[in-house]
């Protein structure tokens, strides 16, 4: 079983959004699921210490483009990781389907065990309510792009964004985060997901209100 330690080392440091912290987050929300869910741990833990270890892979060749198929590059990492600890194939192939199975944005795999399940909700978890704004707000500043811009009509309805409209943090929030909660699998999951959402709602609807000039109080 890979440790927490020597997960550290995978994942860089400086990286507000898909940094250690976030991967010790899932870890220990994913914990928690499997004991309420009645997950296989051991599958679940090395999952969560490995899913998004492409990302580093792909940050430090400097590649954008790489971090679409993160879990991709993640699932090959993990497997050779596991096979040099003597993990039986079988196993390991229920650890890569939980990695390649996590993407919000891709749909080509879905999660079809409990312990993918359970992966995808704890790192959803992670998209919303406090620390899913902040990471939200880090992912944009990051990029170039800014908290708050006015979605358009187009992009309300597609997710694409027009001419030269930038896809802001807001944009984020009415594409991806505000649908997170009624995607998630596990009971346990949506409960903790409730607050969580309601409080992330609150946030960017004011935020846009100020941002539009028009707050209430
Ligand atoms: P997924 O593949 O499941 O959609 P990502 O790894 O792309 O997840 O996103 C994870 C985190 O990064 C989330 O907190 C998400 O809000 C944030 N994020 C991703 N893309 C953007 C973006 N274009 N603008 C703001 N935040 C983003
Ligand atoms: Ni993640």
């Amino acid at each position: 079983m890979p440790t927490i330690e020597q997960a550290r080392d995978w994942y860089p440091n400086d990286d507000p959004v898909h940094g250690f912290d976030h991967v010790l987050r899932v870890y220990f929300m994913a914990e928690r699921l499997s004991q309420a869910e009645g997950a296989d741990l051991e599958i679940v833990r090395a999952a969560a210490l490995l899913h998004d270890a492409g990302d580093g892979l792909a940050a430090e060749a400097g590649d954008h483009a790489l971090r679409q198929g993160h879990h991709h590059a993640s699932a090959e990492f993990a497997a050779r990781v596991l096979a040099a600890e003597g993990w039986t194939q079988e196993r390991i192939s229920e650890v890569q389907h939980c990695i390649r199975s996590h993407r919000f944005r891709d749909d080509s795999e879905l999660p079809h065990s409990l312990e993918a399940r359970v992966l995808f909700d704890a790192d959803k978890l992670d998209a919303i309510g406090a620390i899913g704004v902040a990471r939200a707000l880090a992912f944009a500043v990051r990029r170039g792009q800014p908290v708050y811009a006015p979605p358009s009509e187009q992009f309300l309805h597609t997710g694409k964004t027009q001419g030269d409209e930038p896809h802001s943090a807001y944009h984020e929030f009415r594409f991806k985060l505000v649908k997170l909660k009624d995607r998630l699998f596990t009971p346990a999951a949506r409960i903790i997901a409730e607050q969580r959402h309601q409080q992330m709602v609150d946030f960017f609807e004011r935020l846009a209100d100020e941002a539009e000039g028009y707050p209430a109080t």
